[in-house]
């Protein structure tokens, strides 16, 4: 089994990846493989609708100028994924909008790429908005046939600067809890 856990941050090892990391050590103290995908200074574009997902139905998005492909494949070959994103302006990234759209679109086209796998969004705030940014995830998630595991918290963790979040007593707990639960759900499902 295998878990992906992608960085939507443009900063490097920012409080995004902190917690990330928090996860997936629970996860990978499981017996569960791994793996973190940091999207700084990548420029995944928004989706153009162009629709093409809908008449290709070849498993991939038609914009190839960009690594999301690589992403929605590394997303189908997994059994369960993190998505995590900072809180900017009370939404989501960047790159983790363009995710949201081009991979959850093209995977509706094709029949449901991702559907009974285990996702959980996880958001870095520095003080308002995360339950928006992990709203918008769930919206991915869910639209997809995806089971979402909970936590002791909505999963969000505060700080500004970078490694802030690990100050976030309740915050590491929610991501510790996080991973526990997404490792359990997925032995559930994989039994
Ligand atoms: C463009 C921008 C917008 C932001 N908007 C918000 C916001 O709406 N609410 C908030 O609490 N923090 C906001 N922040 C702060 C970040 O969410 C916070 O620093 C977070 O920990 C960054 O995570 P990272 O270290 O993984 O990049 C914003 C930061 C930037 C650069």
């Amino acid at each position: 089994m295998k878990v992906l856990a992608i960085n939507g941050s443009p900063r490097k090892d920012g409080n995004t990846a902190s917690m990330l990391r928090m996860a997936l050590a629970e996860i990978e103290a499981a017996g569960i493989e791994t793996e973190l995908v940091q999207l700084h200074g990548k420029d995944i574009r928004g989706c153009i609708a162009c629709m093409k997902c809908w008449e290709n139905k070849d498993g991939h998005c038609a914009i190839k100028k960009d690594m999301l492909n690589e992403i929605l494949d590394k997303m189908v070959a997994a059994d369960g994924m993190l998505l995590g994103s900072p809180t900017y302006f009370a939404n989501v990234s960047t790159n983790i909008k363009s995710i949201i759209d081009r991979a959850g679109m093209t995977a509706l086209a094709n029949g449901g790429l991702l559907a009974r796998k285990v996702g959980a969004g996880v958001v870095a705030v520095r003080r308002g908005g995360a339950i928006a940014v992990f709203d918008a995830m769930n919206h991915f998630f869910l639209i997809n046939q995806m089971v979402v595991p909970g936590s002791s918290y909505w999963n969000l963790g505060r700080g500004l600067a970078p490694g802030e979040v690990e100050s976030d007593e309740e915050g590491v707990l929610t991501m510790q809890n996080l991973g526990k639960n997404m490792a359990w759900v997925l032995q559930k499902l994989n039994a």
